[in-house]
């Protein structure tokens, strides 16, 4: 009956394509095409693509007589085609709703010159891309309706993740554009679609003030939102509209835009899913000082913070940890196994743009951080960062870069633009505006893998589900087993968005031919909506099955 199940496109072959397959280690690979536009953030919204939005302005890449500042990148060819985005789309935020489609939500309300005329301001934009059926994204629009269909408050660098019923929780940001610090903020919650006809005020978001752009929040498997800005951390309760305040980053250090750390919901396991949270790099340094006092030089910090958020957990409070290097514009993201990429970002500065006393052309951040680091949650403290074996990548990836996981288990890198304008590599400039793609391939795209052979379209909560698989022979002596769920989240201004991990129990039958996983209980441990699921034996993981986890049907719209 396993075979009656839909097939996925689930193989590409992007490693068995090579003629001779290069020998297990991590690699970065340069595409030979460019991305067109500056991959600024990045989704993936199908199995084989990924949508990439910049800003309007000059980008190479060319729709409708002018330079588009929207394209899809496609998995399987490495190839580039434009797409046609009406607002400014400039540091917005964005997710897969329960029913597929993909928001984007806010952005830009100033008009760049170059832009087509009469473009409206993007700030309080919703644009959706609709579940395309098309691999390589043939009839997909991005459909707006600015009059009809947009945000209840105007938000440029804001976070929204999609919570226990599939909507979004739209998080902060400022209203109009501002040069470093906060300064006209959108210190309120919203959701889409919206539940309500005001946004809620937050006491919070005040509180981190003026340096809480991007806040870095998470849904909670017990349906509350964990939240850290600044140097501030709280769990927010949606239904009964409370926060419970959570100790300070330690060491004066903070993480939220213009002082850019990261944070990452580290991967939650049945039965209890106890969460906990990873937040790494940013500055230490005081709000606010007068940005032109601050430099381009500044070191980051190395330091990361993790905290268990249980009673016990949050009694012990946060606790310190450090990578290999200070870093800030950094992401993390997870890898199929469970275990953290750190990657991108800077060794010194701050993000924004020609604030600081000593900018770098335009840009507040120096000295880029080319080696990614992995971290091993489950080890005990002190043995987690690791680069060795690690690349080192030659081209920066700072201010206005992005990566994210691919559906085929490696990662896709674009960006970065620390510059007002597109501003060629033929400029000269330190950071120019990179349209190089490349990506970052874990060992085991270059060895055999495990594959799923088919996976139900649709999974519903709690259900027990056999699907066919492959173990290639070097593997069939193995116990050690890992099937993840994971939302691949939306990367921009060193936040993966969304970004989850969920391990589901799992065996492998006798024959080694079946395997049979369950899914989470609900919508809490994972918010109904797209999931893809990797297969890792001994940490060599498949590609993954793109699946609708939940009903499919479209998020409500009121409680
Ligand atoms: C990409 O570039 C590499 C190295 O220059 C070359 O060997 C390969 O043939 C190119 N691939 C395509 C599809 O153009
Ligand atoms: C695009 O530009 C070309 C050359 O300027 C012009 O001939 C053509 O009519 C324009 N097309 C549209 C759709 O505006
Ligand atoms: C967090 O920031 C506030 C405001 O700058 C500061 O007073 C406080 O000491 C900081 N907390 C820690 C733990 O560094
Ligand atoms: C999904 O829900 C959103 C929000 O209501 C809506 O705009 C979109 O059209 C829906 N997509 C589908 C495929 O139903």
């Amino acid at each position: 009956m396993w075979y009656t199940l839909c097939v996925l496109p689930l193989l590409f072959g992007l490693a068995a394509s090579s003629p001779k397959a290069p020998s297990p280690r991590w690699r970065f690979d340069l595409k030979n095409t460019t991305s067109g536009i500056v991959a600024l953030e990045s989704i993936v919204v199908s199995p084989t693509l990924v949508m990439f939005l910049d800003r309007t302005g000059a980008a190479p890449l060319q729709i409708n007589n002018h330079s588009a500042w929207g394209a899809l990148w496609d998995l399987r060819t490495s190839t580039v085609k434009p797409i046609e985005v009406l607002t400014d789309s400039f540091c917005a935020s964005g997710a897969l709703l329960s029913n597929g489609s993909m928001a984007s939500v806010g952005g830009d309300p100033s008009l760049f010159p170059g832009n087509p005329a009469g473009l409206p301001t993007g700030n309080q934009a919703v644009r959706i891309f609709e579940p395309c059926a098309s691999p390589s994204g043939r009839g997909c629009p991005l459909f707006e309706d600015p009059d009809n269909l947009h945000l209840l408050e105007p938000r440029w660098y804001p976070s929204s993740i999609r919570i226990y019923d599939g909507s979004l929780l739209i998080v902060g940001g400022t209203h109009v554009n501002v040069a470093f610090w906060n300064t006209d903020p959108a210190n309120t919650f919203e959701f889409f679609p919206a539940k309500e006809a005001t946004p809620r005020p937050s006491k919070f978001l005040e509180r981190t003030m003026p340096s809480n752009l991007f806040p870095r929040i998470f849904a909670l498997p017990d349906g509350r939102v964990f939240m850290v800005a600044n140097n501030q951390s709280i769990i927010y309760d949606i239904v009964k509209k409370t926060e419970t305040i959570l100790p300070d980053i330690p060491n004066n250090v903070r993480v939220t835009n213009p002082i850019d750390g990261s944070a990452i919901l580290l991967p939650l396991s049945p039965p209890l899913y106890e969460p906990e949270v990873l937040v790494c790099g940013g500055t230490a340094t005081n709000t606010p000082d007068d940005p032109k006092k601050l430099s381009s030089q500044t070191p980051a910090t190395s330091q990361c913070s993790r905290i268990k958020l249980t009673k016990e957990g949050i009694a012990r409070g946060w606790v310190v940890e450090h990578m290999s290097e200070g870093r800030t514009m950094l992401e993390l993201v997870h890898l199929p196994n469970g275990q953290v990429l750190i990657i991108n970002g800077a060794k010194t500065g701050f993000a924004a743009l020609a604030s600081v006393g000593d900018p770098v052309d335009d840009g507040n951040a120096d000295h880029a951080a080319l080696t990614p680091e992995l971290y091993t949650p489950w080890l005990p403290k002190g043995k987690r960062f690791s680069n060795k074996g690690l690349p080192t990548s030659d081209i920066p990836r700072v201010y206005h870069s992005s990566v994210t996981l691919t559906p085929q288990g490696n990662f896709l890198i674009g960006g970065s633009n620390p510059n007002f304008n597109f501003t060629p590599a033929a400029s000269g400039r330190k950071f120019p505006s990179e349209l190089r793609i490349q990506t970052l391939d874990p060992p085991f795209m270059s060895m055999d893998r495990p594959r799923i052979l088919s996976m139900p379209k649709k999974l519903r909560f709690g259900a027990r589900v056999t699907v066919p698989i492959t173990i290639p022979r070097s593997l069939l002596g193995s116990s050690d087993i890992k099937v993840s769920l994971v939302d691949l989240g939306f990367s921009t201004h060193a936040f993966h968005s969304g970004a989850r991990l969920v391990f589901m129990e799992a065996t492998i039958s006798r024959d080694k031919k079946f395997l049979t996983f369950r899914t989470p209980p609900n919508g809490k441990v994972y918010p109904p909506g797209p999931a893809t699921i990797f297969l890792t034996i001994d940490d060599v993981s498949s590609e993954g099955a793109w699946v609708m986890m939940g009903s499919g049907a479209s998020p409500p719209v009121s409680e």
